[in-house]
């Protein structure tokens, strides 16, 4: 069984603010892609790993790897996360028979976590990591007013990575391109197949580096996971 990963970093990190691209922001010293990449590529149940970033990182992306000695295959990205997902899936070799996604800005997934995922995939072929909501969550129409709440029971909020058989992550993104239809995330262009996809309980430190703020609570999680 040959498992491999796509890391999509071809975003540019505008809610961040900064110049360039967020995934170049030191934490504890390196680069956030850095971090995320290592773990995946030096992980003893990953065979492959295919890293998406934009032109503008590209060689940057390439003297970082060389430095870092790690076997990757990089390939451009495209205009949305979609795009980026799907031309990281054709530069993956065609032996993987399962694939994992995740986005470079989640650099606190840990070794089990991937472990699990890459079990549970093998039984339920569609499967996601995610978080129970903490808060309440409102649906809000144009007009600025409440339409309604969801029970907070069956609300999660969904992280990476997620892993499929595939074949069948690749006949989803050929669906939903054929379709032209974008998906915020890889398990809902599986959902629109009507395939299951399963929930495995995640952790609140798998935390997406999105805003400014989350740059401070990262260094505490690597603080305290060092202490630990
Ligand atoms: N991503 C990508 N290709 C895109 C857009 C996003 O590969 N066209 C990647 C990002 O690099 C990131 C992951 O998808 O690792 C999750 O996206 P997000 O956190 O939204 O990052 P950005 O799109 O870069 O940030 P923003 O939305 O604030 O611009
Ligand atoms: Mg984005």
């Amino acid at each position: 069984m040959s498992t491999g990963v796509v890391i999509v970093a071809a975003g540019s990190g505008k809610r961040m603010g900064g110049q360039r691209n967020k995934l170049w922001l030191p934490l504890a010293g390196e680069p956030i892609l850095a971090h995320t990449v290592r773990l995946f590529a030096t992980h003893p149940d990953i065979d492959e790993v295919v890293l998406v970033v934009s032109e503008a990182d590209h060689a940057e992306v390439m003297a970082l790897l060389s430095a870092e000695k790690l076997t990757v295959v990089v390939t451009l990205g495209g205009a949305e996360r979609q795009d980026s997902v799907r031309n990281g899936l054709a530069s993956l070799s065609a032996n993987c028979d399962y694939v994992l996604v995740h986005d470079a800005a989640r650099p606190f997934v840990t070794r089990k976590q991937i472990s699990d995922m890459i079990n549970q995939v093998q039984q339920d072929q569609a499967t996601i990591m995610a978080v129970p909501v903490k808060d309440t969550i409102k649906v809000v129409g144009v007009t600025g007013l409440v339409e309604s709440t969801p029970a907070r029971e069956s609300l999660w909020a969904v992280q990476t990575p997620q892993a499929f058989r595939m074949s069948l992550l690749r006949e989803a993104h050929q669906a939903a391109e054929a379709a032209g239809k974008l998906g915020t995330d890889d398990a809902m262009l599986v959902e629109w197949m009507g395939h299951p996809v399963s929930i495995m309980q995640g952790s609140y430190e798998n935390i997406k580096i999105t805003t400014p703020d989350d740059l401070w609570f990262g260094e505490e999680i690597l603080r305290k996971r060092k202490g630990e």
